[in-house]
């Protein structure tokens, strides 16, 4: 399915396109000033495509882009749209209609690294759903060296803490006595951490090199962000 094929709230989608507030958006269209595909509506919430005609006025509401981001997620800030106490990785974002935004996979506040931000539902599916199986790799820094054996156990699958099916096969690539690089085509909940917990080690450092086939951008610093380019955007 394309992107123009997608569904959003019709306040939204005025809202993502112009300089309009939502609340200013919800204004509007209860005055009546909004049609949709030629039908006058004033229900804020409406679902329209997004290739929906949209006239605010006499004036054509142009569909609004999806935007899509990488950040170099700090240790310390929380993988969430809001949280009451901490720094948030939409926070970092300084762009115009940023509660839009939602992060397409989750890193732990102490891991660092790529961090997938969009507003396009279905290009973050595409990432996030478990049946897609898409690799991500991490930097893994260890307290104690691995095994030969233990290596073995990680490329073949392991039974994590209260689960009954063992993890997929993971990749590992030693760097040195105790960092290595890991990838797996799973996410589950805090996966790494309990991978090595399964092991009886312990991960002391973790930070992720890549999504799919997309790298982190090594010139962004902790906490920056740059929108993908149209080559990295198609990947998924
Ligand atoms: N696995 C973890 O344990 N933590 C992360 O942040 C990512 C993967």
């Amino acid at each position: 399915m394309t992107a123009l094929k997608a569904v959003i709230r019709i306040d939204r989608f005025i809202s993502n396109a112009t300089s309009l507030s939502r609340s200013q958006v919800q204004r509007v269209i209860r005055a009546g000033r909004v049609r949709v595909d030629g039908v006058q509506i004033k229900k804020a919430s409406l679902p329209v495509r997004l290739d929906a005609e949209v006239y605010l006025d006499e004036s054509m509401v142009a569909p609004p882009l999806p935007r899509y981001f990488m950040l170099n997620k700090p240790i310390g800030v929380v993988s969430a749209a809001h949280d009451p106490s901490q720094r948030t990785v939409l926070d970092l974002f300084d762009v115009p209609k940023r509660t839009g935004l939602h992060i397409a996979g989750r890193l732990d506040i102490d891991s660092s690294g790529l961090v997938l931000v969009t507003d396009d539902g279905q290009w973050s599916h595409r990432i996030t759903a478990p049946s897609n199986h898409c690799p991500k790799s991490y930097a893994v820094t260890l307290a104690e060296p691995l095994t030969a054996g233990q290596i073995s156990k990680l490329e073949t699958g392991l039974l994590l803490k209260g689960e009954t099916k063992p993890t997929k096969p993971a990749t590992v690539e030693q760097l040195s006595a105790l960092e290595l690089r890991l990838t797996i085509t799973e996410g589950r909940y805090h996966q790494v951490k309990r991978m090595f917990a399964a092991l009886g080690n312990h991960v002391e450092g973790l930070h992720r090199l890549s999504i799919g086939g997309l790298l982190l951008d090594q010139s962004l610093l902790p906490g920056e962000y740059r929108p993908l380019t149209p080559r990295e955007v198609g990947l998924f």
